[in-house]
């Protein structure tokens, strides 16, 4: 139990996560470790790195450290648009969630931890010369409708359709857009969408 012990014995350094998600994610990554697959781990939307400490403490397990991209504004969170709206109320309001990539980065070095490739940008701006060739695995976790279509629409060309995409905040009330985004991009594609807590978890039908 691998990642339980990787859990259970380190602190959360925001509530962004809980620990139940963390092991449903670290829970996929290790299968898709386990499967030798071709390409990289991004991260969309890492602010100060509360999962992505998690993923390069596995990673790290697997000698593939070196194989973690992550990537964030480090501005918070972009305009709402309309797909956003909730009618559980106004939380989640433009430039919340900033942190700066300094933070980010003394975050792993503080937990003696390798640093990932980080990207400051918004998705929508990235270019494919900032990503891994391939990706086997990504966490999107961006809030908004844009910010997660955005991601969906980037990494899907170079995806390995062996490996896991897996979305957090899927049918939560206050992010409505995120659901509308894997609804949309998702809707003529042959992929299997299960449901665990609020995860997306993503992987070919
Ligand atoms: C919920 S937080 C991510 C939490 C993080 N995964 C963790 O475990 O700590 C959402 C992040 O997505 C970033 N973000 C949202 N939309 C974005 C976009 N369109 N482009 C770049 N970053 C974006 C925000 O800056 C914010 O840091």
């Amino acid at each position: 139990m691998l990642n339980d012990s990787i859990i259970h014995q380190t602190n959360l350094i925001s509530e962004q996560i809980t620990k139940n998600k963390l092991k449903i994610i670290l829970n996929h990554l290790e299968h898709n470790l386990n499967q030798n697959l071709e390409g990289g781990v991004v991260e969309m939307g890492c602010y100060i790195g509360t999962t992505s400490l998690f993923i390069q403490r596995l990673l790290m397990k697997y000698h593939q450290s070196s194989n973690f991209f992550v990537y964030d504004s480090f501005q918070g969170l972009p305009d709402k648009t309309i797909e956003d709206l909730s009618i559980v109320g106004e939380q989640f309001q433009k430039s919340q969630l900033n942190c700066s990539k300094n933070d980010l980065i003394i975050n792993f070095k503080k937990n003696n931890l390798p640093l990932p490739k980080i990207t400051k940008a918004w998705f929508n701006q990235l270019t494919y010369r900032q990503l891994p060739e391939k990706i086997y695995f990504a966490f999107l976790d961006s809030d908004f409708y844009f910010s997660i279509l955005d991601s969906l629409k980037l990494i899907w060309p170079i995806f390995n359709q062996k490996g896991t995409i897996v979305v957090d905040d899927y049918n939560y009330a206050a992010l409505p857009g995120v659901t509308k985004a894997i609804e949309l991009f998702f809707q003529n594609k042959n992929v299997k969408i299960r449901q665990l807590d609020n995860l997306a978890i993503i992987t070919k039908n």
